[in-house]
């Protein structure tokens, strides 16, 4: 993993996302024992796009790896306002630090980078397309909640077109197969078809696409609920006619498995009514410190530095 970017989880294979979980789970119950893993090295966090939770865990991760951090959060603050562009930019980053995490409005702006970065790019969300690192938070809950990945009806339910959580979830979860999808939006939001041609493309994984939650939330074991994409639509009218459709609330948990995990990367709007936050179902905030911890393995991982105590899941 030495060097590599990740633009998508395709770019790792599976025992190395399993190798992410297991450090994941190792720095969490060794946060002093790390805390110097990755001394003198720093992280540029290159933000185009609105972030709370994928910029600051990014950053404190390096933190607590022992790292610096430098950066932009927003372009505005950045040469881009003046015209410069993706590569040039990268370019020059490159000469400053050891790894890069960007998110950028646009799909596709990661993998340019990464093509011009002379150190590894981690795609932090690049507009409606992949969200990689949340979809290692994701997976890291569902391993907490379930002890598996696999063998699981997954609800996914709001802005299954622009949300892009929910195509890097769909095309991992396929890769490790044997997950059937129920897919719950209005007809305006339904999942792009490259996402269900590549469930469509594994045997062992199927969907259904529904419109209505509550008929179905009794089959799920996950529910992964998802934001109306506001900065994604062309049109006003259309975001606030779309934006309330699913709101998860108490009298629709009780219709729901008592172990059922209910996700959501955040940040919520309407989704989820704040009276769900102290249902024992509800993992969202789980998601939350798992995309912080699965950020530390792979960031430590990328630059090549290893966990001090780590034994590796391989040797094993
Ligand atoms: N889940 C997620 O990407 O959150 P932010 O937009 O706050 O980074």
């Amino acid at each position: 993993m030495v060097g590599k970017s990740v633009i998508s989880l395709d770019d790792l294979s599976l025992p190395q996302i399993r190798e992410l979980l297991h450090k994941a789970q190792y720095i969490d119950s060794h946060r002093r024992e790390v805390a110097h893993t990755c001394d003198g090295r720093v992280l540029a966090t290159l933000f185009y796009e609105p972030s709370t939770r994928t910029r600051l865990s990014f950053e404190t991760a390096m933190l607590r790896l022992g790292g610096k951090v430098i950066g932009f959060a927003g372009s505005q603050l950045s040469s881009a306002s003046k015209g410069e562009s993706i590569a040039d930019t990268l370019k020059t980053v490159s000469n400053y630090v050891d790894v890069v995490a960007i998110r950028h409005p646009k799909e596709g702006a990661a993998l340019v980078a990464s093509r011009a970065a002379s150190v590894p790019v981690i795609n932090a969300g690049d507009g409606g397309h992949m969200h990689p690192t949340q979809t290692l938070a994701d997976l890291a809950t569902l391993q907490s909640r379930f002890g598996r990945v696999t063998n699981l009806t997954v609800g996914l339910c709001g802005d299954l077109m622009f949300g892009r959580t929910v195509h890097s979830l769909i095309e991992t979860l396929c890769r490790f197969g044997n997950v059937r999808f129920v897919l719950i939006s209005p007809d305006e939001l339904k999942t792009p078809q490259y996402v269900l041609d590549r469930i469509n493309a594994t045997p062992s994984c199927s969907y259904v696409e529904v419109k209505d939650l509550v008929s179905v939330i009794g089959d799920l074991d996950v529910l992964y609920m998802t934001r109306v994409q506001q900065e994604r639509f062309f049109n006003e009218d259309d975001y606030l006619r779309l934006r309330d459709t699913y709101i998860l609330d108490e009298d629709k948990l009780q219709l729901a498995k008592p172990d059922m995990a209910v996700l959501h990367p955040l940040p919520r709007i309407n989704e989820i009514a704040v009276e769900v936050d102290n249902d024992p179902r509800a993992a969202y905030f789980e998601q939350v410190k798992n995309g912080m911890l699965m950020r530390m393995a792979l960031e430590s991982s990328v630059v090549g530095d290893e966990l001090p105590g780590y034994v590796p899941l391989e040797s094993k």
